[in-house]
């Protein structure tokens, strides 16, 4: 297949119905020409093909498939090797199926705990989701599929998900909200990029040239296909001009239409036209490309697959000892999540999994099973309640398996609440009170409070953990799997502590990101607060020390990089792995007066040890890694300075620390105005010849306390901050003397 070649002998009706799907899953064919459609289906936690007939909404059921921990879980694994052997198992499904794009990863920022879609995306921290996400778009694409990831971009919310508006700041939104995307497009070009519903500053993504065009393809240099999110469409014509290819799902030809007459009335250039159409035939053409005959789905072997992601993916969060049990010791299991798991979110990609392992079934010589709560209601049941708590008082160790049931976080709507259902809550802490061993295993997308905490001896993260979470739960609890995964978002203590909280989900139609670049971990360190548990935290059922932090140069130019080397030791009794992370600590206010966070996460390693087995890592910085993004230059900016380089088991749990001088090798642009002040002005040699004798016959004349008794410094900060321009005012320079000193400093 030529692209270019097909694109001349396309009419304007064919390229117009090309930049359309044919219905919610496949592109248009074009039969005269030999064009193929090209199918597409959800992911990325597994396959959502539509089994039959594609329906007006896509809620067929989908094919029997295999389902895999959610991005929340998978980030929590801090394995980018983990992410790509997801990534190459998706790849061969999608060969077994014949399709050409799976429809992930998310890659939104986990703005507020709340988002009922942040159980689809991988963290708060942009670094951690874009080398995540990176990893999983190139083991997909190396087997011959393409990703489409998404969703791009600030769409980081539910409520009113297709028309608000993200109001969000040029620093904020590169250094947060687009910076994982630009990851993935740089790292492992994905063949599409879904454009999201909701508007950026006031401008519908999917009409966003500033979005589509000069950042995507121009900043960033892509060159693959943008989609629109299913229906995101709002004027087809202007999608086209500012970079939107493909609107899906097909189904109608009013897009068409608008396309066709838009190039008729000249609102729409050929050239535009024929942009979209090219990177159409050029996803097709990979599509082609990239088919391989006889692979098979092997719906075992990806069963296995997802249950041992499962274990690498789970956190544990407490242990004062009741973890690992002991094989054959008297447990009993209590809750309605032991027979009906909750292991997948709701919506789009939810997976009509083929099998599902489940605690009841996965249960362990010894263990017995108590119902506890009803996972149907909120409301504590009395009976069930006290079956459970006689049966765990007999124990000699009790897991009670909780978290949010289905209707609590999905696709479509955000939650107002971080608690867990109250019979839940109720429940566990009437068996803590009676059971010192008691382990709580949660089964949830997004963070939840934990009233309970103190009372209970453990805690075990388990997220949506896919098919294998009953076998993955019993190999984690009996420790014949070492839970290693980290917190890739931070467990706040109460919803009133997240950084969102007054904005999030906005009113009007729109969500003002007033918490600026400090999301997540960046706002809780910044202001110093507590947390329920820090980003980047988890125990294993080994110990790990750190140590021999070795950087290779102590000062280095922003266009050079740093290695940073360090050793991990496991010092316990048993084989585990341990995420380091390696954060850079920059200067905390820049010279411009912005406000950077205490740490940010640059790169991190999954290092495994057998006991006392020591590794060490080595991983690059760069001088982006230091950068915050200017406005002035709109780039990104490494500051003179020194920075902090700190390697840690958690953001709160730094163990090691070195220190690096970075160069600028560009100044930052200083435009002097009538509106500087005196103070910036007189910083300058220039500035310091022509307003020293001004500024000092104006602190003559303030001579006594006319101004308040604020001291000699006082009176020379007060004339400091005033105006250049108002010494024109008060006649102690001409308009020519201050015209002349301007242009001195500018030149
Ligand atoms: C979702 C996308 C999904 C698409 C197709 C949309 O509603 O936002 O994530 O890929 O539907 O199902």
């Amino acid at each position: 297949m030529n692209p270019q070649e097909l694109l001349r002998q396309l009419t304007l009706e064919e390229k117009a119905a090309l930049c359309t799907g044919s219905d919610f899953w496949h592109t248009k064919a074009i039969e005269r020409l030999g064009i193929p459609a090209a199918m597409v289906s959800d992911g990325p936690s597994g396959l959502r093909k539509q089994a039959g007939d594609a329906d007006h909404l896509g809620i067929n059921d989908s094919i029997k498939a295999v389902c895999f921990p959610s991005s929340a879980a998978v980030a929590s694994s801090f394995d980018t090797a983990l992410a790509e052997r997801l990534g190459h198992i998706l790849g061969r499904e999608c060969q077994g199926e014949n399709l050409a794009v799976l429809l992930g990863p998310g890659l939104n920022i986990k703005r507020s705990p709340l988002c009922g879609r942040n159980f689809e995306y991988y963290s708060e921290d942009p670094a951690l989701a874009g080398q995540l996400g990176a990893a999983l778009v190139n083991g997909l694409q190396a087997e011959g599929a393409g990703s489409c990831i998404k969703h791009f971009a600030a769409n980081n919310q539910e409520t009113d998900r297709m028309v608000s508006d993200s109001r969000v700041d040029e620093r904020t939104l590169h250094e947060i909200y687009l910076a994982a995307f630009e990851t993935v497009v740089k790292q492992a070009k994905p063949w599409s990029v879904m454009c999201a519903y909701n508007k950026i500053n006031g401008t519908y993504c999917s009409e966003n040239k500033q979005l589509l065009t000069d950042i995507l393809r121009t900043r960033w240099s892509y060159r693959g296909l943008v989609m629109t999110d299913w229906g995101a469409v709002k004027d087809r014509a202007v999608g086209v001009a500012a970079g939107l290819d493909l609107e899906m799902p097909g189904g109608s030809d009013k897009g068409i239409r608008e396309v066709i007459d838009a190039v008729h009335a000249g609102t729409l250039s050929m050239e535009e036209l024929d942009k979209a159409v090219l990177n159409v035939l050029e996803l097709v053409q990979k599509y082609l490309e990239g088919r391989r005959d006889g692979v098979t789905f092997d719906r075992a072997a990806d069963y296995e697959a997802a249950r041992r992601a499962a274990e690498e993916c789970a956190v544990l969060l407490k242990n004062t000892g009741a973890l690992p049990l002991t094989e054959g010791a008297d447990v009993v299991l209590i809750g309605d999540f032991a027979r009906a798991p909750r292991y997948q979110g709701g919506g789009s990609s939810h997976v009509n999994s083929t099998r599902v392992s489940t605690p009841y079934e996965a249960m362990a010589d010894g263990m017995r099973w108590v119902r506890g709560y009803d996972v149907a209601s909120d409301t504590p049941d009395s009976a069930l309640q006290a079956e459970a708590v006689a049966a765990a008082g007999k124990a000699g160790a009790v897991v009670i398996l909780a978290g949010l049931p289905d209707r609590y976080e999905s696709e479509g709507y955000d939650r107002t609440t971080l608690e867990m259902p109250a019979n839940q809550n109720a429940l566990i802490a009437a068996v803590a009170a009676v059971q010192p061993n008691t382990v709580v295993v949660l089964y949830n997308g997004a963070p939840v409070t934990m009233p309970w905490l103190d009372d209970v001896n453990a805690v075990l993260e388990m997220y949506l953990a896919g098919d294998g979470v009953g076998e993955a739960t019993m190999n984690l609890l009996y420790g014949r799997a070492n839970p290693s995964g980290k917190l890739a978002e931070t467990f706040p203590q109460k919803l009133s502590d997240t950084p969102a909280y007054l904005s999030y989900p906005g009113e009007d139609r729109a969500s003002a990101y007033n918490e600026g670049v400090f999301v997540g971990y960046r706002y809780y360190d910044k202001k110093e607060m507590d947390v329920l548990f820090p980003f980047g935290y988890g125990l294993s059922y080994t110990t790990f020390a750190y140590s021999g932090l070795a950087l290779d140069k102590a000062a280095m130019a922003d266009t050079d990089a740093l290695a940073v080397r360090f050793t991990v030791t496991n010092t316990g009794p048993r084989a585990g792995a341990e995420a380091a992370q390696v954060y850079v600590c920059p200067p905390p206010v820049t010279a411009k007066g912005r406000q950077r966070p205490v740490r940010e996460l640059k790169a991190f390693a999954k290092v495994f040890l057998a006991p006392g087995e020591s590794k060490t890592v080595t991983v690059n910085l760069t001088g982006r890694d230091f950068a915050y993004y200017e406005p002035i230059l709109h780039d990104f900016y490494a500051e003179t300075g020194e920075y902090t380089v700190a390697v840690g088991a958690s953001s709160r749990d730094i163990r090691l620390q070195g220190a690096v001088t970075i160069t600028a090798s560009r100044p930052l642009p200083v435009v002097y105005d009538a509106c500087s002040s005196i103070g910036e002005v007189m910083a300058t040699p220039a500035g310091a010849r022509a307003l020293g004798s001004a500024l000092q016959s104006l602190a003559a004349g303030a001579g006594g306390a006319s101004l308040g008794d604020t001291g000699e410094d006082g009176v020379s900060k007060i004339f400091t901050g005033m105006l250049v321009g108002q010494l024109v005012s008060f006649g102690m320079l001409s308009q020519q003397q201050l015209d002349d000193l301007l242009a001195a400093l500018n030149g």
